[in-house]
């Protein structure tokens, strides 16, 4: 079981799952939640105020849960959740088993998710919520698998399918059969966090100046005789400079527009996923690499080589 942090970061399906893990708890909540290296769903439930050691982090990679044990959360368990989730006492108000598996259970017998997802039914206070991930990529009919772990005892909220490197398939569950509340949560957050940003909603907000999207004072290229190179500016900040007039040029020309890039070669591990695919930015300033572009999507910065550049769009 293989999983990047990187790529998650990147993902509005994380973001919206990780704002939605908030909205299920209170502080006071008990919590176990599948974590990778990075424990992104537990900060993000620390962030919310419940205490560490009520959020139990699992994961089969022992690294994982040192670092876990680190951040205060010392009832969490080294193992495949199958293995060790009969062995946990009490109830929980959150259990998220974000798996990067196929519904299909382990051949070795370790993975079961299906007894997983009848032992978090049991194991759920009043209220609570159960969130399964899949991967749906590498098996026939994986979301009908999946469906048919949902027990009498708990009622789906809501499903989505999503693509990230492969198609992946999330159900939420509750133990309370008065879901629509919590579906209407979900679907608020999915919204703002999928129109965040969009050209349809920037268009549709009425009364707001939307930025144009060229700075109206950039104010060209001149020589800079201390630094002796060419200088691209904004108002009274430089945005770069470069020893060849043309380099000042381009970045002059492209400054604020939008464009989309391939990425190019990458020897970084993490990065490698990305290699092929298109991606849609914004040029900020002059990088260390190339230019500094501000990721639409992911809402980040990243420095990336001019030749990666495939289109201006606007
Ligand atoms: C999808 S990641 C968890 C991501 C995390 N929730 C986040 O939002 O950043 C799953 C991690 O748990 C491990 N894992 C997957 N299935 C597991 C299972 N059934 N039991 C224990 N660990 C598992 C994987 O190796 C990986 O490190």
């Amino acid at each position: 079981m293989t999983y990047n942090t990187t790529l998650k970061k990147r993902s509005k399906m994380k973001r919206i799952m990780n704002i939605f893990l908030t909205q299920c708890t209170t502080a006071d909540s008990n919590a176990i939640v599948i974590d990778a290296d990075s424990l992104m769903s537990s900060k993000t439930l620390i962030r919310r105020g419940l205490t560490p050691e009520n959020i139990i982090v699992l994961n089969n990679n022992k690294d994982i849960i040192k670092k876990a044990y680190k951040q205060g959360h010392t009832n969490s368990v080294v193992g495949i959740s199958t293995s060790v989730l009969p062995y946990l006492p009490g109830l929980y108000d959150l259990i998220y088993l974000d798996y990067c598996g196929t519904p299909a259970a382990n051949k070795n017998g370790y993975w079961n998710p299906h007894m997983d997802v009848l032992w978090s039914a049991d194991r759920l206070t009043e209220n609570g919520v159960v969130i399964v991930t899949f991967t749906t990529g590498h098996i026939d009919n994986a979301i009908q698998r999946a469906n048919l772990m949902i027990p009498n005892s708990l009622t789906l909220v809501k499903e989505v399918s999503y693509c990230e490197t492969t198609p992946m398939y999330v159900m939420i569950l509750s133990k309370s059969p008065d879901v629509k509340p919590l579906r209407d949560r979900f679907n608020l957050i999915y919204t703002k966090v999928k129109n965040h940003k969009s050209k349809l909603v920037q268009q549709m907000t009425i009364g707001k100046k939307r930025k144009a999207s060229t700075p109206a004072y950039v104010t060209g290229v001149s020589w800079n005789k201390v630094s002796k190179a060419w200088q691209v500016c904004v108002k009274n900040k430089t945005l770069g400079r470069y020893k060849k007039r043309e380099d000042a040029n381009l970045l002059s020309k492209f400054i604020s527009k939008k464009i989309t890039v391939i990425w190019g070669k990458d020897h970084r591990k993490a990065f490698k996923q990305y290699v092929g695919h298109e991606f849609k930015c914004t040029v900020v300033k002059k990088g260390k690499t190339g230019w500094l572009v501000h990721w639409e999507e992911e809402g980040n910065f990243g420095d990336i080589p001019l030749k990666w550049i495939k289109e201006l769009r606007d």
